[in-house]
This record gives structure tokens, C-alpha cells and sequence, in this order.
């Protein structure tokens, strides 16, 4: 891979010992990527924030980079974290993991990061312009990114973001390259898309056929929410590994069909009917029973507006007694939603704004025998495509009304 005279002297070490680290592993993973050089970025987006996936080992070499001189060169946002750090106690969150959580967010606090430790960077300020290289960690988000934004990201972990941070460059392949940026398959839309919910299913459907490569969409509606793009980004990214998607009409790289394939044909052409729907939400209800007692809102984390309609579905309301209602966000959100009342309202029914983590990224295993909680139920695709797996949960999946009314009914119909 070729590196300029300035990258060579960092790979030396003359830039510190953090610096060259970064360097050995950016030129690692360019080479096994066939990268033929680095690129500049000013955009990191941080995987590997939550002691969840870091862990002793993953802390003590963020740690470890501080106490070697690391200094971020870049922007750099957080993802959520495994804590919650204002209630962690009360909702069930091992202390174990609150010490070693402080451990982590220092270190990249110390560095230089914006520890918003969120999913959903791009509403608490760092938002990518089109065309811009980013290194960009938290696979919904990557999507978005990609997509909606037309940034240019691959899907970066934590060792390759914390090295992008440190040296302000990251290895051009992928979806750097917009020969990497075309469609591959189109679906066709052919089923009315309402809400998140919609968003969401087609997302897991599709992602379960797509592997790596990027859909073209036909058909979804010409004004889509930000909140129901981001439902689409997480669950393409969940049951599939999809990086981006072109919505024809909608995103910026798809003005029109041809465009998005870049001048080519689509490999397969599927249909997303009433019928696909249906199966797809049927799918990820896997719990057999009525049976409710944990539910998450906020997957990916839950913008103003979400928070809002969680409020408005709890005016004169109260949560079940035997439900645990949790609405996963970010510290900015939360402080907005506070600001409007939303909070009050959501607190004073029973409910649980949860800040900087979610069931995904906190321990679960341990939170949900420590609750006694037995299911999931929830309107996010992403949230219930992993729950069984990850955390043992069955779930169920269907769109914010009905999720409102199992938190007030105690019960799935
Ligand atoms: Fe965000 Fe956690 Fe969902 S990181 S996308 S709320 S699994």
C-alpha cells in the first residue's frame, strides 16, 4: 500500500508510539483489503464503547493508547456504552460493569472523544456531508451514513476507528471506492409502508437475503422520516451485513433507477408485498404466548419525536404494574425531551428513559434473570432479530401502538 512520506515517519514511530500502533494497524487492514493508499477523514464514529464488547482486555488497550500519548486528530463520537449512568442500579445494570464502563469512557474522554455514546451520532451533531470519508463504527449507523447522507464509511470495529482517530486516515476500499457504491438487487416495493415498524421489517427482510451486497428499493414513499430511514439502516445491518442501501427517488446517490446500478441490471429482482410483510413480522414474533414483561422503544436510539409519541401514548396512563418499559436515547435527546415534558410524562406512568446504552450493549444475560424477565416485546427490527440470540429472549415485534398497548395492558394482542 502506498503511504506518503508523512504516514511513513508515523509508521516509524516518530509521530509516538500510539501513532505508529494506529499506523500497523491501519496498513494491516488496507493490505488485507487490497487498499492501494489512506485517505484523510475527520470523522470517527467509535464502535466498541460499551465494556460489553471491550471488556478488561479491549479497556486496558484503549487505556493503554492514553498512557502512550494517544491524541485524536479527528471528531470523534461515541456509541452507547453497557451503562446507564444514573440509574444504572435501579435497572439492574452489575456494578462490575459501571466501574469498568468509567475506565473506558475516560480513556477515550482523555483522547479527545465527544462521549455521547449513542447510536445516532448524526442527531446529536455529528452529522457527514455527502462525499465526505468518514470511519464509521455501529452497523445501523454506518448505513445511514452511507445511505442517507452519502458519506463514505465501511463498517469499522473498534481497533480500526480508535487507530483512524488517532492518525486521521483510514485505508480507501470498499465503500470509499463509488465503484464499491452501486446496487446490486432491487426489491420492489409493492406493500403500504406506515411507520418505523414497516421500515423496520422490510429491512430484516431484505437483510436476510442480501449478505453483503446493497439493495435498491422501488416504490417506498417519496418522504420518508429520518426516524423510519434509521429503522431501515438498523434492521438491513442486522439480518444482513448490508452497509448501504439506494431508495430510487429518496437517497442521494439514487436519482433514478439506472443511476443506482451505476448504468448496470440488478442480479435478482424481489417483490415486498402485503404477503412478504406479513411473514417478515411474523418471523420475529417468536414468543408463542401473550406473555409481556420487558419492552424497549429505541432501537436505534430513540430521537425527540419517538420519545414524544411514547409520552402522548401515556397521557393519563399508567404502565402495567408487572411491565418494565424502557425508551433507549441519547443524553441530548433525553435533555430536549425533558426540556418539552416528555420525560415527566413517561416517568410519572412508570416508564424508564434509559440514557447511553440499551439491552443490546448492557448485560442482559445478567439484567434479565436478575428482573425476571422472560420476553422482549418491541417495534424494533434490529432489537428483535438479536434478542433471542443474544440474550436468550423471545420476542415481540410489532409497531409502536401495539407495543404502547402491551406496556398498558400487560399483555401481547
Ligand atoms: Fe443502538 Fe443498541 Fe439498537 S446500539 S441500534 S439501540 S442495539
Amino acid at each position: 500500500m502506498y503511504l506518503t512520506d508523512e504516514e511513513t515517519r508515523m509508521l516509524n514511530g516518530e509521530k509516538g508510539e500510539a501513532v505508529r500502533i494506529a499506523m500497523e494497524i491501519l496498513v494491516a487492514l488496507g493490505e488485507s483489503f487490497d487498499a492501494e493508499r489512506l485517505v484523510p477523514i475527520n470523522n470517527v464514529h467509535m464502535a466498541g464503547s460499551s465494556v460489553l464488547v471491550a471488556e478488561e482486555a479491549g479497556t486496558r488497550f484503549v487505556e493503554d493508547i492514553r498512557k502512550k500519548g494517544g491524541k485524536f486528530v479527528t471528531k470523534v463520537t461515541t456509541n452507547p456504552t453497557a451503562v446507564d449512568p444514573t440509574q444504572w442500579e435501579a435497572i439492574g445494570i452489575p456494578e462490575s460493569d459501571t466501574i469498568l464502563q468509567t475506565r473506558l469512557t475516560d480513556a477515550y474522554a482523555g483522547m479527545g472523544a465527544n462521549t455521547c455514546n449513542t447510536c445516532i451520532p448524526y442527531l446529536v451533531g455529528n452529522s457527514p456531508r455527502f462525499g465526505e470519508h468518514i470511519a464509521w463504527g455501529e452497523s445501523s449507523a454506518v448505513v445511514y451514513a452511507n445511505s442517507v447522507c452519502g458519506a463514505r464509511t465501511n463498517r469499522e470495529g473498534g481497533p480500526s476507528g480508535l487507530a483512524s482517530a488517532l492518525t486521521g486516515r483510514t485505508p480507501e476500499y470498499g465503500f470509499h471506492l463509488k465503484k464499491n457504491r452501486y446496487g446490486k438487487f432491487l426489491v420492489k416495493v409493492e406493500t403500504s409502508l406506515r411507520d418505523m415498524t414497516d421500515y423496520g421489517t422490510l429491512g430484516y427482510f431484505t437483510g436476510l437475503i442480501a449478505g453483503q451486497d446493497t439493495p435498491v428499493f422501488t416504490g417506498v414513499p417519496s418522504d420518508p422520516t429520518l426516524e423510519q430511514l434509521k429503522a431501515l439502516s438498523a434492521a438491513l445491518a442486522s439480518s444482513g451485513s448490508v452497509s448501504m442501501f439506494h431508495a430510487v427517488g429518496v437517497t442521494p446517490e439514487a436519482p433514478s433507477l439506472e443511476e443506482a446500478f451505476g448504468g448496470g441490471s440488478p442480479e435478482k429482482v424481489l417483490i415486498f408485498g402485503d404477503a412478504e410483510k406479513a411473514q417478515a413480522e411474523a418471523a420475529l414474533n417468536r414468543e408463542p404466548s401473550d406473555h409481556v414483561d420487558w419492552i424497549l422503544v429505541g432501537c436505534p436510539n430513540a430521537s425527540v419525536e419517538e420519545i414524544r409519541e411514547v409520552a402522548d401514548a401515556l397521557q393519563g396512563k399508567k404502565v402495567h404494574q408487572d411491565v418494565a418499559l424502557w425508551v433507549t436515547t441519547a443524553g441530548a435527546m433525553y435533555a430536549m425531551a425533558e426540556r418539552n415534558g416528555y420525560i415527566k410524562t413517561i416517568t410519572d406512568a412508570g416508564g424508564v428513559v434509559v440514557r447511553e446504552t440499551c439491552p443490546f450493549l448492557a448485560r442482559s444475560r445478567v439484567i434479565a434473570p436478575k428482573k425476571g424477565y422472560k420476553t422482549l416485546t418491541t417495534n424494533s427490527a434490529k432489537m428483535a432479530f438479536y434478542a433471542p440470540g443474544q440474550f436468550g429472549l423471545p420476542t415481540h415485534y410489532g409497531n409502536l401502538d401495539r407495543v404502547m398497548k402491551a406496556a398498558i395492558n400487560g399483555v401481547w394482542s
